[in-house]
């Protein structure tokens, strides 16, 4: 664990050690995502747990929990009803669950331990939730109906500060894209944000968000990604000008490899980079004063 929860040559060891193992995992995750959800897993900011949702075979679980477990705190809670055919993964040759090769997969990967799985749908995991969430991912249902539900059920469960990311908002799923355009870049309870691949990511920060300079760079950034929405919802895939339209807009939305050093500078740590426990206990505090007042 990092005490002063910077980038370092530990972290960065570990997590090529976990890109190792996440090359290993069957999944629908790329390097450099899975490089750019081990630094959530390791330094999204204050004290608390990941939630994923759509763990599918573990690739994504892989990387976040390797970023966790260098952390030395928390765990994370997959979300998956491991069943097929699902909507987002129609193919699993012939086979009915990921579950048998999930569970191999973290344990192949030492990580059993931090991942507490949950063979379910998200939605129905939502009422009886209890942890408090620095990261989010979500990479379960697609729909503009399932992502917008996956957000709405889990964000009061997000610390201020937390890290929501989702993924295929640069691709073709109309749902992920629209609800991260129209959700969180267009919404002012979110900070700093950006893309890293195909994955979109913004920091939750109820009431600061609407800063001038965050709500400027978040219209920035839904120019480009707004511009794709036609091409997904189209549903006639990369031809004609569809094409052009996604080679036009997709390279002005940046989407490269995130550099964890002046990644940690774009966020907010709070007042001191010490005070993410402190936060997050009022946090918890407020929110269940609020509970037992509704
Ligand atoms: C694209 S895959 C996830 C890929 C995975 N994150 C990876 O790294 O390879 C989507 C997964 O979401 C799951 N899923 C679909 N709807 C869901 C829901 N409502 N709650 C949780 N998981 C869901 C599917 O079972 C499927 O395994």
């Amino acid at each position: 664990m990092s005490p002063d929860r910077t980038w370092n040559a530990s972290a960065e060891d570990a997590r090529r050690k976990a890109l190792d193992q996440v090359r290993r995992t069957p999944g629908y995750l790329s390097d450099r995502e899975a490089r750019f959800l081990f630094l959530l897993g390791a330094l999204a900011p204050g004290s608390g747990d990941v939630l994923e949702i759509g763990s599918f075979k573990g690739r994504s679980t892989v990387a976040l929990a390797s970023g966790v477990q260098w952390r030395g705190e928390g765990i994370v809670h997959a979300v998956d009803p491991h069943t097929a055919p699902s909507p987002t993964d129609p193919d699993l040759k012939g086979s009915t669950t990921t579950w048998d090769d999930f569970t191999d997969n973290i344990r192949d990967a030492g990580l059993t331990s931090l991942v507490r799985a949950q063979r379910a749908f998200s939605q129905d995991i939502a009422p009886a939730f209890g942890g408090l969430l620095r990261v989010l991912w979500i990479d379960g249902e697609h729909t503009t109906t399932g992502a917008r539900r996956d957000l709405t059920l889990f964000r009061p469960f997000l610390i201020p500060g937390a890290i929501v990311a989702m993924h295929d908002v640069l691709g073709t799923w109309e749902g992920s894209l629209r609800v991260f355009c129209e959700d969180v870049l267009a919404g002012d309870d979110f900070g700093a944000a950006g893309f890293c691949g195909s994955i979109g990511w913004a920091q939750f920060l109820p009431g600061q968000g609407g800063a001038l300079g965050h709500r400027f760079r978040r219209r920035l950034l839904a120019i480009p990604a707004g511009q794709l929405i036609p091409v997904a919802a189209s549903g006639r895939g990369l031809v004609g000008l569809n094409k052009l339209r996604y080679k036009i807009w997709r390279p002005l939305a940046p989407h490269g490899e995130v550099n964890p050093a002046r990644w940690l500078d774009r966020i907010e740590h709070g007042t001191t980079r010490g005070s993410g426990p402190r936060l997050t206990a009022c946090w918890g505090l407020l929110r269940r004063s609020d509970e037992a007042g509704s």
